[in-house]
């Protein structure tokens, strides 16, 4: 009897090791978007974008054309006629883009300082372009020939350098963005001249390039980009998504975004991102991640950027709120110098944002979308939950000395009161639906911080 207990048991034993190990996923968009997203990412809300690159030396664009990263293609590829200027008129003759990797210096590139930057801000992870359209690779990668930031320019590895601080200073995820396509790379344009019914770029280039970054610098997050002029079956996404889900050293933490094919943007994949500055307003069924920029602008540092291009603090965390309390993430975004400096107007946004998390990070980490987004009756308040309590965003402070809801339903044990400061308030039941709470007359001094504030709900009615 006994060793027949033993024998079911050790055999049950191996069914359950073999059920855990026996989690693989296909080489099929079902598959793969059956995996379940690993949790921390749902938690963290704030990421930090890094654009960075060989497009971060000319540093300048000429708005409608806006985007810093895609200098090279205005010029040569739709030869707009102010880049092709620009360059003639400030650069010697018979100058040519890879020329500007000479000059991404990288001599004030200090990771440390970009870890502590970046931890200030609140975030719980970053994505840093390890490689843009332009094809230049921020790694020493066997498959970049001559085009790589320690043949030329910085002569650095600085994807490992930075990997290297965030994770040794920070509990911060570390992520790399890949952009599948290379506008310029002959291989590219041959697959792309034969309807990318062939697959050499892609097999020798894009590929290989992925497995390297996610073997050499175990990115939580892969950020697919560039995929658009082809379908996932050229790009061969799944078979790589598999192997990230898998078999790579990743395979238990990595997330990944939606765009490895024109057929997977904003449908397949990890969390979706669909277009960049991604705002639905409205709750979403699947998790999604608002891509944006600090300057509304660009990507990239831009030289001739002006004051009033920068989102304000305001802004920001008005962005931020929102996305959040309809389910998604943000992923803000800065661009370092040539040089690399993050530029002071960045910083200050970074800790501005940090330090309003710091007294309101209660309502935002680890917690999930309520039943209602935002207010009815008073505009720009956003809604979030966690455990039984909810948590009003309220972007504009009210005038007088009422603040009116009418989502939240009370009883009488509702307790309000407001992150950061002392005390509950009073409230009153509206006779329709909601609540009025009694704004004290606050001191300036007395607010818990700037911005925006978070009225905190407990025993409501509707949870
Ligand atoms: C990161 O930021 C958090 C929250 O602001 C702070 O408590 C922590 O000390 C910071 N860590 C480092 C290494 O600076
Ligand atoms: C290119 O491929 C697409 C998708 O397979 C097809 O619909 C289209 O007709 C092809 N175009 C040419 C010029 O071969
Ligand atoms: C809620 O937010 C959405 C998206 O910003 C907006 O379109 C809608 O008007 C807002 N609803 C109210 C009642 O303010």
């Amino acid at each position: 009897m006994l060793l027949v207990c033993t024998c079911v048991y050790a055999v049950l034993l191996i069914l359950r090791c073999d059920y855990t190990s026996a989690i693989r996923y296909d080489p099929t968009w079902e598959s793969i978007d059956s995996r379940p997203l690993p949790s921390w990412y749902d938690e963290a809300k704030l990421g930090i974008f890094i654009h960075w690159g060989v497009f971060s030396v000319p540093s300048t664009s000429f708005p409608p054309h806006g985007q810093v990263a895609w200098f090279w293609t205005y010029w040569k590829g739709d030869k707009l006629k102010v880049f092709d200027d620009y360059v003639k008129d400030n650069f010697r003759p018979d100058f040519t883009y890879a020329d500007f990797a000479e000059q991404f210096t990288a001599e004030f590139y200090d990771p440390n300082e970009w870890a502590d930057i970046f931890n200030s801000s609140g975030a719980e992870y970053i994505v840093f372009t390890s490689k843009h359209h332009e094809g230049f690779t921020n790694w020493p990668s066997k498959y970049s020939f001559n085009w790589n930031s320690m043949a030329v320019g910085p002569k650095r590895d600085i994807v490992g350098e930075l990997a290297n601080a965030i994770k040794t200073k920070t509990s911060l995820h570390f992520g790399l963005y890949h952009s599948r396509f290379e506008w310029f790379h002959p291989l590219y344009l041959q697959d792309k001249a034969n309807n990318f019914t062939t697959q050499n770029f892609v097999n020798t280039k894009t590929l290989p390039e992925l497995y390297e970054i996610v073997n050499a610098y175990k990115p939580e997050v892969v950020w697919s980009d560039g995929d658009w002029e082809a379908t996932s079956d050229y790009w061969k996404s799944t078979d790589f998504l598999a192997w990230l889900y898998n078999d790579s050293p990743v395979k238990d933490t990595v997330v990944t975004n939606d765009r490895w094919g024109s057929d997977a943007t904003c449908h397949h994949g990890g969390f979706l991102t669909c277009s960049d500055r991604y705002q639905p307003g409205v709750l979403q069924k699947r998790k999604f991640e608002n891509a944006m920029t600090i300057d509304s602008i660009a990507w990239g540092f831009r030289r001739n950027a002006e004051i009033k291009d920068f989102l304000t603090t305001h802004q920001l965390i008005a962005t931020f709120v929102e996305t959040v309390s309809c389910g998604g993430n943000m992923l803000m975004n800065v661009g370092p110098t040539k040089e690399g400096r993050i530029n002071p107007i960045f910083e200050e946004r970074l800790r501005d944002v940090g330090a309003w998390l710091n007294v309101n990070n209660e309502a935002i980490k680890g917690s999930r979308p309520w039943s209602h987004q935002n207010d009815t009756l008073t505009p720009n308040i956003w809604y979030t939950m966690k455990d039984s309590a909810v948590y009003a965003v309220v972007l504009d402070w009210p005038m007088g000395t009422t603040l009116s809801l009418a989502a939240p339903m009370p009883q009488s044990n509702t307790v309000v009161t407001m992150l950061g400061y002392p005390g509950p308030f009073q409230w009153k039941a509206r006779s329709s639906s909601g609540l009025d709470i009694t704004i004290l007359p606050i001191a300036a001094n007395k607010m818990p911080c700037k911005w925006a504030w978070v009225f905190k709900f407990t025993n409501l009615l509707n949870v």
